[in-house]
């Protein structure tokens, strides 16, 4: 019941800003500058569940999940109004250099490479890589991923490790899409063989989908997702300064509980 009374005091907010998104330029986006008080544009890659996804009910569309929910704490704490902006994973980076959202959460993690064109806040939370593959397919570590094709999100981690595993193994394509959705599709379809998707949000396809499964990919580390800024906005601070909050008070492992499951530490 916790839950649903979240869900219910987020809807309308949300639905009032979905639609509106491409609208938004970076004059009205609210700068440093400007305390409080005005909007704040997130962009974001909804095809992601449980951290964005388009949740369709009743016949209007929603973009909900942890990200979200975070992001509307946050904002609340600062003042400003959230407006939320969906588009491909791989136009996000761009869309904060253009001006045209002021930050961006999509379970993001922050690289070495991403670093020399944004900011990002600390880490908010930590997942892991997988490979997932049709049911009965027989791969049980990296290297059967020999002569398959392998789906990744376009832009992402998750394209880099599968370029540096491709290096070293014999046959192995990489199929690069744009929605996680699409990836998952290709896959049911048979088109693609294998892909490599983070832990928790390949639980939930798998959830949704009993012919697939997945395996970690071992030797890889966790990846933490971080908000992700234009280079030297004010916003990085005090997003953190929120964030650190909503650890120490407990709210962050609500969130946690609430979008990935007890199971989730
Ligand atoms: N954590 C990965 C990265 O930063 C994947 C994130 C994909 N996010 C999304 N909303 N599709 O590259």
């Amino acid at each position: 019941m916790k839950r649903r009374w979240f869900l219910a005091s987020t809807t309308a907010v949300a639905l009032a800003t979905i639609g509106l998104t491409t609208a938004c330029g970076g004059d009205e986006s609210a700068g440093g500058d400007e305390a409080g008080g005005g909007v704040l544009t997130m962009a974001t890659s909804a095809d992601y569940p449980p951290y964005e996804f388009v949740e369709t009910a009743g016949g209007t569309e929603e973009i909900v999940g942890f990200d979200v929910d975070i992001a509307r704490h946050i904002a609340e704490e600062l003042g400003y109004e959230l407006e939320i902006t969906n588009i491909d994973f791989n136009g996000l980076i761009p869309a904060l250099q253009a001006g045209r959202a002021d930050f961006v959460m999509a379970g993001m993690t922050p690289t070495e490479e991403r670093l020399q064109n944004v900011d990002f806040s600390e880490i908010y939370y930590d997942a892991k890589q997988t490979i997932v593959f049709p049911s009965g397919g027989d791969i049980a570590t990296p290297a059967d991923l020999e002569g398959k094709t392998v789906g990744v999100q376009l832009g992402s981690i998750q394209e880099g490790l599968a370029e540096d595993l491709a290096a070293e193994t014999p046959g192995m394509e990489l199929s690069p899409l744009n929605r996680i959705n699409e990836i998952v599709q290709e896959l049911k379809s048979g088109r693609i063989d294998a892909a490599i998707i983070e832990d928790t949000v390949a639980a939930g396809f798998l959830a949704n989908n009993p012919d697939l499964e997945a395996i970690e990919i071992p030797e890889e580390g966790p990846v933490g997702s971080a908000v992700a800024f234009p280079k030297d906005s004010e916003l990085t601070s005090e997003f953190n300064r929120v964030l650190a909050d909503m650890e120490s008070s407990g709210l962050m492992e609500e969130l946690i509980v609430k979008w990935f499951g007890d199971e989730a530490e």
